[in-house]
């Protein structure tokens, strides 16, 4: 047919099955070549008097994982897959789709317009074009309620999850599942049993009995069109995918069809959908490193976790649920002991909610997990995590006795949000072996690590800590040495912003509320209150024991907190949490100690409306990551925006902060920047390279499409 689409008949059924196989590597996508090739078979297949059914397979890993997703934002080159798969599903000889890997997005939509299908049990079937800002756009809107019902259809299309090969059955999705793991197999059985029982060609698009039940069911359509909007988060597309859903039932298919399509446009021309491609394709990028070209990653079959507490514990619980044994090791036997029922509450949580059985969390607490007081006790593991209290005295002490015990080859790890990983490797004689990772807490739940290549780290040490990222599921981000390495170092940024709105005249609550509409899921002042504002107040007092000199906004915080009220684990911090509420209430009495503050210092309060907010908050994390990327402490501008959306909360919708900037223009980013020097010329001080990229007629994106690791 063409390279990419080959057709076949199998010459042991007399020319009666045909196979029809996709292989465009590595996921199969649906770019313009698969398309064509598949018009060309079908038309074969057709044209074939011997072939009564035709088997539809993806060749390597994957049946086809979608459209291809780099044409999108670019002209359309014909056929469009909705021409290529309803060709399919018009076709008057039966097709039986056989899906090994993943069936998604356009793949799915295939595979939904062959007449029957089959997974091998490994296989995934799903829509997660919502996760692209997208809907489905090949029918997977109309042909999924159609044989899953709305409500089904609702739940995969909106979340975008992958459906497991014995679900994907259970719904109605497949036909059959298959005990092997050849798809080829499994779908000549199949095709052998639609020859043997004569099974017809079956159209989903004809399918009408489910979504004629709920025709004209308002009631349920609003309640599903609430859940929806609550989930999404200020994201468009699910609710856009959910009005073609209902559509579905409305309207007859092929108008359905046109009303789909119409939605997929528009939605590709929204930002949201640009914002998010780009998370998409940084996902994979900010794993390329140059130390994964030249390093190679050591053994990680046993570890060692230094300190019990709530990050040694959380660190403990990701590396046991990744099947690694660890040995905890503590100062003395009581420690260690708190440091085990640190471990088991998590455990023991994990069974509370169902995540796994208690046998599971008795096999991962006695089997794979010890705890010891004996430092000597970490001399078989492949990796130490030292995961102290955050102070190099402490830190330094601990790598010197790590030094004497750890084997000979094993990678020294500190789990440190700010500190210096040099000077902590200074402490050993082995300097090579020592990298950072900051995990984030809660460390078995957060998805970002931060790993921090020092000086004379080695590249197959830093490539250690990406294998360890992925083997525990977390996105690895390299990061230089500094002071809070990228996340911190720009978060600091921005909740020092947040502390000289207020002090110079907004409300808290005001701050809190623009960061939430923006998409976050909570303001800086929340997050204070969930962290604990005694951690702020002791980073503080550390700062300026250094010699730390700036403007200090900060004092009303200190008030606060110097009242005992911490946030949430105290009731009350910026806000009061009554009955052990985790929804705050406003304080009229912060609101006074603030204005006290103002009132002592003079200020006249200047309140800022929630544009005028968030334009200072985005830029002054715009401008710390473009100084980030300036000193190399993040490798790309991607990396950052990875670094804030999977640490930090930043809307996955909007991309990132750096693609925000891009999107909204560097030149006016700088010129904001630029117009808030009269405020503060310190603080507001343009990034150099914001300035050279915006002389340069260049933007972030540039720079990640330059990078080439
Ligand atoms: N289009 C273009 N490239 C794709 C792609 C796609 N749909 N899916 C994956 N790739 C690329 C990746 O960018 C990566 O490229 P790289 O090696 O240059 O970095 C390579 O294929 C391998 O991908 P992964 O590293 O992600 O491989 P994994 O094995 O970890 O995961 C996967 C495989 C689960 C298929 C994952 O790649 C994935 O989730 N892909 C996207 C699926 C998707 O969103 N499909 C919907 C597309 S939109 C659509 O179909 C619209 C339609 O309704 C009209």
């Amino acid at each position: 047919m063409n390279e990419i689409v080959s057709y076949a008949v199998l010459p042991d059924e007399a020319g009666a099955i045909a196979v029809i196989t996709i292989d465009n590597p590595p996921v199969n996508a649906a770019g313009h070549a698969v398309r064509e090739g598949l018009v060309k078979a079908a038309k074969a297949f057709a044209d074939d008097p011997s072939a009564k059914v035709a088997v539809v397979v993806g060749a390597g890993r994957t049946f086809i994982a979608g459209a291809d997703i780099k044409e999108f934002g670019k002209p359309l080159q014909p056929p469009s897959l909705p021409e290529v798969t309803n060709m399919l599903e018009a076709l008057d000889k039966p097709t039986v789709c056989a899906i090994h890997g993943t069936a998604l997005g356009g793949g799915l939509e295939t595979a939904l317009c062959c007449h029957y299908r089959v997974a091998v049990k490994s296989a995934r079937v799903g829509l997660p074009e919502v996760h692209l800002g997208l809907l489905p756009g090949s029918g997977g809107t109309q042909r999924l309620p159609r044989l899953v019902g709305i409500e089904a259809a609702t739940d995969i299309i909106t979340s975008g999850r992958h459906v497991s090969a014995p679900e994907a059955l259970k719904l109605g999705i497949v036909d059959a599942n298959d005990d092997g793991d050849d798809p080829l197999a499994a779908g000549i059985a199949f095709a052998r049993r639609v020859l043997a029982e004569n099974l017809p060609v079956r159209r989903t698009s004809e399918m009408n009995e489910k979504i004629e039940a709920v025709r004209g069911n308002t009631k349920l359509f609003d309640e599903l069109r609430a859940a929806v909007k609550k989930k999404a988060k200020g994201q468009i597309s699910p609710l856009t995918c959910l009005e073609a859903i209902i559509d579905s039932t409305e309207l007859p298919f092929m108008k359905g069809m046109a009303r789909e399509r119409e939605y997929f446009m528009e939605l590709l021309n929204t930002p949201q959908r640009e914002a998010m491609i780009h998370a998409f394709f940084a996902d994979r990028e900010v794993g390329k490193v140059p130390e994964l070209k030249t390093g190679h990653a050591r053994p990680l079959d046993g570890a060692a976790v230094i300190g019990g507490g709530t990050m040694g514990a959380g660190i403990t619980v990701s590396m046991l649920f990744a099947g690694m044994p660890v040995t905890m090791v503590e100062r003395d036997e009581e420690s260690a002991q708190r440091g085990r029922q640190n471990v088991e509450r998590i455990l023991d949580d994990g069974v509370k909610r169902g995540k796994f059985d208690q046998a599971h969390r008795d096999h991962l607490a006695n089997k794979l997990y010890s705890v010891s007081s004996d430092i000597a006790s970490i001399a078989s593991a492949d990796i130490v995590i030292e995961a102290a209290f955050e102070n190099m005295d402490i830190k330094k002490d601990l790598f010197r006795q790590i030094d004497q015990h750890a084997k000979a080859g094993a990678v020294l790890a500190s789990n440190t949000s700010y500190l210096n990983i040099n000077e902590i490797a200074s402490a050993t004689k082995r300097p090579q072996d020592v990298l950072g990772l900051h995990f984030f807490s809660p460390a078995h739940v957060m998805r970002l690590l931060e790993i921090v290549v020092a000086d004379k780290t080695h590249a197959d040490v830093a490539a250690t800590g990406f294998a360890l990222a992925k083997k525990l599921k977390k996105v690895g981000v390299r990061a230089g040495v500094c002071d809070g390495f990228i996340g911190n170092r720009i978060l600091e940024r921005y909740l020092s912003l947040a502390s000289f709105m207020v002090e110079d005249g907004t409300s808290p609550y005001d701050i809190d509320k623009a960061v939430l509409n923006f998409g976050y899921p909570m303001g800086p002042n929340q997050m204070g209150d969930l962290a604990g504002l005694d951690i702020g107040m002791a980073n503080r007092k550390r700062k300026r024991a250094e010699g730390w000199k700036g403007r200090y906004a900060s004092d009303y915080m200190d008030r606060i907190g110097e009242l005992g009220r911490f946030g949430q684990k105290t009731g009350r911090g910026f806000y009061i949490y009554e009955n052990g509420s985790r929804i705050g209430k406003p304080d009229p009495e912060v609101l006074e100690i603030i204005d006290q503050v103002r009132a002592e210092k003079g200020i006249t309060p200047k309140p800022l409306n929630e544009e005028e907010i968030m334009r200072r908050y985005m830029a002054a994390m715009i401008n710390e990551g473009a100084r980030v990327v300036e000193e190399g402490i993040a490798l790309r501008p991607l990396d950052v925006d990875i670094t804030m959306l999977y640490g930090y909360g930043f809307p996955r919708w909007r991309g990132g902060p750096l693609k925000y900037a891009d999107m909204v223009g560097l030149d006016t980013i700088l010129a904001d920047i630029r117009s808030f020097q009269s405020e503060d010329p310190e603080f507001w001080k343009p990034a150099q390279l914001l300035i050279d990229l915006v002389d340069r007629g260049e933007n972030f994106d540039t720079l990640n499409k330059k990078a080439n690791f």
